[in-house]
């Protein structure tokens, strides 16, 4: 009866309860400990129906440190008054995660009664609002109770939603990591205060979509370790850009096809590796200030003004070219120029190839070819003009080269034994390099 009764309260139905009654002796010899960590991998729905299973149950699920919360779940009557009922009861004196996976049901002024529910925990360290776009196109808007009553957040993940603009402050002084997918943002000004306002953010990770209502968007954030910044292809040109301060930066990846800014204020000592995947702004605001990378992987339309001047690449141990552009051979020769210490070298293709290229082989063989290359990686070779002359010319260059190893796009295989064997009449001299192929 008294189960019934708590069914009714959280609106689930029979056969989840069913579920639960199936076996309950031998998971509740179990300790509670090991329980609330099987429960914390569990949709909240199904953990909030454990409490049926005995009295010991019934308490238990309000002790989960973890709380997902998924509006399609065809189980809850009323999603709201779910998480609304459920986040109240919850007793854990630790909430570290809150995850909300939302769709159709979830309405605009559910968000600010649940944001107040858990920030009566002053120990949730995670939030994450998703919006599914497939079942619900158009995002949420989030209240502005997000930056009061939520600041002392560590993890902050929101896709598919708006966020509006507080005069208030603006601070999340204990976030470190930061997603923002989709989001659409009250202006320009407001990202730029929003992230300068996060005095120990070490890892942010944005993708804008086609309506993000930012044309400039500003990252001064001098603790930043890790910045990923994706903008997905769309059709209005919106002229955007991105002004980037972080010297504390390890990590960097950029994609983007259609940004007309790139402005990097200041050099990045302490970048270890660097992703670039851009078309449209001038390469060479982006690389020279990256000069420190050990790990570059480059994808580029173009190899005009690839870097200014007197740069050198002097830490530079692997470097991945991306072979779908036409400019690849260019950007090629201009980066091995500059890296004297290039101990790897990758090819890979992540687009469809466009154009061919057309290979001019160097007067003079740059110097890491001579002294330090070791390694030659090829994934998808065709065995185009300019790809066999690019390998042909790397075999018989590199005189410390160790290991080549081909993996031919073809499946036919006449096709890779006619690779193969070109491949392997390449004049070595003295040198005794392993070539592998798959
Ligand atoms: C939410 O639940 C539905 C139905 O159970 C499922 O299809 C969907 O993948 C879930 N959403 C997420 C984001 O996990
Ligand atoms: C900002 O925060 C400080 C301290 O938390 C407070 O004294 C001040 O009134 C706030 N300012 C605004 C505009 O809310
Ligand atoms: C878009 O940004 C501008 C400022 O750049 C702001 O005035 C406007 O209200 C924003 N639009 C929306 C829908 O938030």
């Amino acid at each position: 009866m008294f189960s019934r009764i708590w069914f009714w309260l959280f609106g689930l139905d029979d056969s989840e309860q069913l579920k639960f009654q199936r076996d309950p002796d031998r998971l509740s010899e179990l300790p509670d400990a090991l329980l609330l960590e099987i429960l914390s991998l569990l949709p909240t729905e199904d953990v909030v129906a454990t409490m049926i299973l005995s009295k010991r149950w019934r308490f238990l699920w309000m002790m989960v440190p973890r709380l997902v919360y998924n509006d399609s779940n065809k189980n809850i009557q009323s999603f709201s008054g779910f998480v609304d009922r459920s986040l109240t009861l919850h007793k854990a004196p630790i909430l570290e995660t809150l995850h909300f996976k939302l769709g159709t049901t979830c309405r605009d002024e559910d968000i600010p009664v649940w944001i107040r529910a858990a920030d009566k925990k002053s120990s949730l360290r995670e939030l994450s609002i998703e919006m599914d776009t497939f079942s619900r196109p158009s995002p949420i808007t989030l209240p502005k109770s997000l930056y009061t009553e939520c600041r002392m957040l560590v993890t902050l993940k929101l896709n598919n939603v708006i966020l509006v603009d507080a005069s208030s402050n603006l601070s999340f002084p204990s976030l470190k990591s930061l997603e923002l997918v989709s989001v659409k943002y009250p202006g320009d000004e407001f990202v730029n205060r929003l992230l300068s306002n996060c005095h120990v953010l070490e890892d942010l990770y944005v993708v804008h979509g086609p309506n993000s209502n930012v044309t400039t968007f500003t990252v001064r954030v001098p603790s930043l370790v890790k910045l990923f910044i994706m903008y997905t292809r769309h059709d209005v040109d919106d002229g955007h850009g991105f002004v980037i301060y972080a010297p504390s930066l390890e990590k960097l990846d950029i994609i983007d096809h259609q940004g007309i800014l790139c402005v990097i204020e200041n050099n990045m000592p302490k970048l270890e590796s660097a992703a670039l995947d851009i078309d449209c702004f001038l390469p060479g605001m982006i690389l020279g200030s990256i000069t420190s990378v050990k790990l570059l992987s480059l994808c580029l339309s173009s190899s005009k003004d690839i870097y200014p001047p007197s740069c050198v690449f002097c830490s530079l141990e692997t470097l991945i070219i991306c072979t779908c552009d036409k400019a690849w051979v260019d950007v090629l020769l201009c980066m091995l120029r500059v890296s004297p210490n290039l101990e790897a070298l990758e090819f890979d293709q992540c687009h469809k190839p466009q154009e061919l290229p057309c290979w001019i082989e160097p007067g003079l063989v740059p110097e890491c070819l001579l002294s330090s290359l070791e390694n030659l990686e090829w994934e998808d070779y065709e065995g185009t003009e300019a790809e066999k002359e690019v390998a042909a010319f790397i075999l018989r260059s590199a005189n410390c080269l160790k290991e080549a190893t081909i993996y031919s796009k073809s499946t036919d295989p006449n096709e890779k034994l006619e690779i193969i064997k070109e491949l392997s009449l390449s004049p070595r001299g003295s040198r005794t390099y392993q070539l592998l192929f798959d």
